[in-house]
């Protein structure tokens, strides 16, 4: 997030992404484990770094397997819009979903005391009038989080004729899946089709956050899905949160980059910057909300990445 955030708004996606990449993969070389990339920056050719299936870590300590989103939400970060967080999750090796050749899938997410009301296959208003119920408001009274796309106009049309109201964002659904289950938050549910990587890591948060997550796979083209069939990924699967990360020994960690409404953005001051993040420990459940005062006096003396 320190590096990722110079570029902020200054229209430059890549050079804000590979900022981050480069400082993630950095500090992981200095942890003692033997990590995987499950969810990474995609195929080897094309991620010179944290690419799937790197292996990353000093390799002496526990097997695991890696999610990353350096920057998620690199458009949200390259135009200074709210939102854009880096993330990162582990679990032990074989733990995660591998997406494959899928890109998409449809989401439904929700708060812990709506999690045994939700279907993947009901129609939108059933969903929304029984999250309602389940969350003691009027359907009139959730707000739901669905990105801005030209796939959603019949998703907005129908939610939209429950008299719900809704919050339409450019990018950064794996923030939508935590402000849904956050109970500060004004998001009740987040609906609609996003990245399948984003998916694994937004599960890995709520294994922990306690909401509830239904996904399914929901290729986007005709090469997506062939891609997927060819794979032997089973296309009609409903996939919840246990399913994308299995097992409870799941730690997720997330840092603003540009401020949002759940974590604030990197603050730069001359002498150092202030940074917000959370981390979530499944196996407990805590949640834990940390304010990291840097200084670049000290850091620069240790640090192999140049924040400053
Ligand atoms: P990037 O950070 O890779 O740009 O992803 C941002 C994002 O908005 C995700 O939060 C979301 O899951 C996905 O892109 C949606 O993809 P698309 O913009 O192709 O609809």
């Amino acid at each position: 997030a320190l590096s990722s955030a110079r570029w902020l708004g200054r229209g430059n996606k890549e050079a804000g992404d590979g900022a981050a990449v480069d400082a993630m993969r950095n500090s992981f070389s200095t942890l003692h484990v033997d990590g995987i990339v499950v969810i990474g920056e995609g195929e080897k050719d094309h991620a010179p770094m944290l690419y799937n299936g790197e292996k990353v870590g000093m390799g002496d300590g526990p097997q695991l397997d890696v999610a990353v989103d350096p920057v998620e939400g690199t458009s949200l970060l390259a135009y200074g819009r709210p939102n854009a967080i880096s993330t990162v999750a582990v679990a032990p090796r074989g733990s995660m979903f591998n997406p494959g050749p899928s890109y998409y899938m449809q989401k439904l997410v929700v708060a812990r005391e709506a999690r045994d009301v939700i279907d993947l296959d009901a129609p939108v208003d059933v969903n929304l009038h029984n999250v309602a119920r389940a969350l003691g408001k009027n359907v009139q009274d959730l707000v739901v989080f669905v990105l801005d796309k030209p796939r959603h106009k019949k998703l907005i049309e129908d939610i939209r004729s429950t008299g719900a109201r809704i919050q339409l964002h450019t990018d950064g659904d794996v923030a939508g899946a935590l402000m849904a289950v956050d109970p500060r938050s004004e998001v009740d549910v987040m609906m609609g089709t996003g990245g399948t990587p984003e998916g694994v890591l937004a599960a890995c948060a709520i294994k922990g956050a306690g909401g509830a997550m239904l996904t399914r796979l929901d290729p986007q083209s005709e090469a997506e899905k062939a891609a997927i069939q060819e794979a032997g990924i089973d296309l009609a699967q409903i996939l919840d949160a246990d399913t994308l990360v299995q097992g409870d020994d799941v730690f997720f960690a997330a840092t603003g980059i540009s401020g949002g409404t759940f974590l604030r953005g990197v603050q730069f001051s001359g002498q150092g910057a202030v940074t917000h993040s959370m981390i979530i420990r499944s196996k407990t459940g805590t949640m834990r909300y940390i304010e990291s005062h840097h200084n670049w006096n000290k850091l620069m003396q240790i640090s192999s990445i140049k924040y400053d």
